[in-house]
């Protein structure tokens, strides 16, 4: 595992953007798979300018994104698949079908959560995963419980994560309490892991680095990836 500590959020960002930008320099059909939240923002922002620059062409990159939240659609601003369009997918080059999120309006989530496992596969699999942390140390929607969960599935939110993104929504009650999410396991299977956290996330990326593998700190099960790059701030 490599932990690169940065400055700031600035300078997380940047070089997220860099390692990112770098995966699709040497294999420009790769599949990226991707995060919301806060985290990912500033690096979005970088593989833009990147792109704007000619420095990067996403014409032949797929994505998979990790979670989707049940019950909203694509059209409304709280879901992530609004969330990836409008921070990344319609300011770059990548045609819109080769980006793809679990379906949160599925009516059967069974179904869909086999749908989502089989067509990450389809891809090839991942070759770079994103991921932000939870203060908790959830990553995707895995949160803290007995067993690491294997493969794509439906998950209840936890009090404290419906706290934490309560923060983007009116009013508390308008968090959806569901999500469908790619399960440990599948996000075990990409070939590189990318992890980036703010200056807020310092004791629980600690916790997860360094403590005991437990499904109790879900990110705690990176220690034991082949290879996963850490990007920490000090500062932001
Ligand atoms: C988002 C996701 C979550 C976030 C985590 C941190 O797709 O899977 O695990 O990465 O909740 O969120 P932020 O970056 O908003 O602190």
């Amino acid at each position: 595992m490599r932990i690169l500590e940065t400055k700031n959020y600035e300078e997380m960002s940047a070089l997220a953007a860099d390692i990112i930008g770098a995966q699709v320099l040497l294999k420009p059909r790769c599949v990226l798979g991707l995060a919301t939240g806060s985290s990912p923002i500033g690096t979005y922002q970088k593989l833009i300018e990147a792109c704007r620059q000619g420095r990067l062409d996403f014409s032949q990159v797929r994505t998979v994104n990790l979670d989707e939240y049940c019950g909203l659609t694509g059209d409304n601003p709280q879901s992530y698949r609004y969330f990836m369009d409008h921070q990344l997918f319609s300011q770059v080059n990548i045609p819109r079908e080769n980006t793809f999120l679990p379906d949160g309006m599925a009516q059967d989530m069974e179904e869909e959560s086999r749908r989502y496992e089989a067509l990450v596969a389809s891809l090839g699999g991942v070759d770079l995963q994103l991921l932000g942390i939870g203060h908790n140390g959830h990553i995707g929607f895995n949160e803290p419980t007995d067993s690491f969960p294997p493969t794509v599935h439906q998950v209840e939110l936890t009090e404290s994560t419906i706290q934490a993104n309560s923060r983007l929504f009116d009013r508390i009650e308008d968090v959806p309490t569901q999500a469908i999410t790619m399960g440990v396991g599948t996000i075990l299977k990409a070939d590189k892991i990318l992890l980036i956290a703010g200056a807020d996330k310092k004791s629980i990326v600690e916790e997860a680095l360094y403590g005991k593998v437990t499904p109790q700190v879900p990110a705690s099960v990176l220690q034991l990836h082949r290879d996963v790059t850490v990007i920490t701030c000090r500062e932001g």
